[in-house]
């Protein structure tokens, strides 16, 4: 059949086939397992089972729509950097996502923990997570933050700005304690990513810039300030990078300017951070290295730059966030409604409603980001039909997958399960139309644990004032 790929759409004898890239899958009931967590798999009803867990069953015990967290998964995931990266500390980035749960296990499988609020803050030293081995980052830190941040004693502050600079050193002088930091710094490198999530380029928020001259200065200003130890440069050029050569050029610049800290300021940092944003699969179109590859990689050119400049190489780190958590975790919803829409040329795409949305899944909506999906409560022997899926919010952009082959015959009632939600999508859900965010529900050997509830009614109203007067 003669399959044109014109303005990235194929068509296929006037059917619409989706984006270029989406394949009619050959069987639409199998999982491509690269985008599912590890124990996923279907059964023989062709029920989605994760960690064990029938997902009618979860669905049936918790309700729907539900993010899913598949322990053992995660905690391979934790484990494979922390093995791969052997040498390095691995941070792992709490704003993927975090809970108590969560920051307990990221302790027990060796890894450190990135804050970058005094929100997760609270929720790792309320887990119990060691503060010392917690990186505590934000570009706008108050005094107050930076205050409890000293007085817990967290490993690392790293520094964005002359002001908070000048701030950390009052709060070190206040109360007595030697703040441990470092400094953020933008290596110009324009990641192959969405413009949002791309940290190192020069236009934006984050860091001192290296070419302008400002990040020598503040290791100057943070070496002359008491209290205040220099551990390092940090370095984070964005997320959802493949290309290591995005980090090659990243690693050169700012081992250059580590280098022209030691020759101009007579000081050895001891550290280096190499930020985390390495990439997952979301749908068949990305391909991920693995832990292993990546630690080869960069490993090498530190070691490279470091010979070139003579330098010693510094202890590294580096701060996977949707490496760890993001595979890891799966949303489920009920389908409510499935709508046919015509489209030009005679084509159609297949709506399906579910019970959730963009308020659990911002990223389709904000970054254009594309995922994957499969029927979770049974087989279907159905052909497949291009399909996608939206939410119940009121708003036309509430759109979870945009393109992804769904059986023909998809109806209300059906579960639908979307893969590699873990990270940034419950830590970005919203209560938008008054949705209550779903849980997160735990599942290994068979067994299922909410780690964090379902919101209720009551939990909508708590901060609404006017509601206590009623009633
Ligand atoms: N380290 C720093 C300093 C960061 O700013 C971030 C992410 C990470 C590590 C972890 O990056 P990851 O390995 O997870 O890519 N909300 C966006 C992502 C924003 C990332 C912000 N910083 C999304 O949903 O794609």
């Amino acid at each position: 059949m003669p399959v044109s790929h014109e303005a990235g759409w194929a068509h296929a004898d006037g059917a619409l086939q989706g984006p270029s890239w989406l394949r009619v899958p050959a069987d639409v009931n199998d999982l491509v397992p690269l985008l599912w967590s590890a124990t996923a798999h279907k059964n023989a009803d062709g029920a989605l089972v994760v960690g064990g867990v029938d997902l009618r069953a979860l669905v049936a015990e918790h309700g729907s729509p539900a993010y899913v967290l598949d322990e053992a998964d995660f905690r391979a995931r934790a484990r494979g950097f922390a093995e791969a990266f052997a040498d390095y500390d691995v941070f792992s980035a709490g704003k993927a996502f975090l809970c108590t749960t969560v920051a307990r296990w990221v302790a027990e499988e060796g890894l450190c923990l990135d804050v970058c609020s005094a929100g997760e803050l609270t929720v790792a030293l309320r887990a119990g997570f060691d503060p010392a081995r917690i990186g505590y980052h934000g570009n706008n830190k108050t005094t107050g933050e930076l205050r409890r941040a000293v007085d817990a004693g967290v490993g690392r502050v790293v520094l964005d700005s002359f002001h908070e600079i000048d701030r950390l050193a009052a709060v070190a002088a206040e109360t007595g304690r030697t703040a441990r930091v470092m400094v953020r710094v933008t290596a110009g490198v324009e990641a192959h990513t969405h413009e949002y999530i791309a940290t190192a380029h020069e236009d934006q928020k984050f860091g001192f810039s290296i070419t302008s001259g400002d990040a020598l200065e503040a290791v100057r200003r943070v070496q002359d300030a008491a209290g205040v130890e220099l551990l390092g440069l940090h370095s984070h050029i964005g997320s959802q990078i493949f290309d290591t050569s995005g980090f090659e050029v990243a690693a050169r610049r700012v081992l250059t300017l580590h280098a022209q800290v030691s020759s101009e300021l007579g000081v050895t940092m001891p550290e280096l951070d190499l930020g985390g944003g390495f990439g997952i699969a979301y749908t068949t179109q990305d391909d991920p290295a693995d832990p292993a590859q990546l630690a080869t990689e960069i490993t090498k050119i530190v070691e490279h730059e470091c010979r070139a400049f003579d330098v010693p190489v510094p202890a590294l780190s580096i701060e996977p966030g949707r490496a760890i958590v993001g595979p890891a975790m799966c949303t489920v919803y009920e389908v409510g409604t499935v709508k046919e829409v015509g489209l030009d040329a005679g084509a159609s795409r297949t709506y399906v409603s579910v019970d959730g949305g963009m308020s659990d899944n911002i990223r389709t909506a904000l970054y254009d980001a594309n995922y994957s999906c499969t029927v979770a409560s049974r087989r279907s022997e159905a052909p497949p039909v291009l399909g996608r899926v939206v939410g119940k919010h009121c708003e036309a952009g509430d759109i979870v997958v945009k393109d992804e082959f769904v059986p023909g015959d998809i109806a209300p009632g059906d579960l639908l399960a979307v893969p590699g939600t873990g990270a940034y999508c419950r830590s970005m859900a919203s209560n938008y139309n008054h949705a209550l965010r779903p849980p997160v529900v735990a599942v290994r050997d068979g067994r299922s644990t909410v780690v964090v509830r379902r919101e209720t009614e009551d939990d909508l109203l708590r901060t609404d004032v006017g509601a206590s007067d009623i009633g």
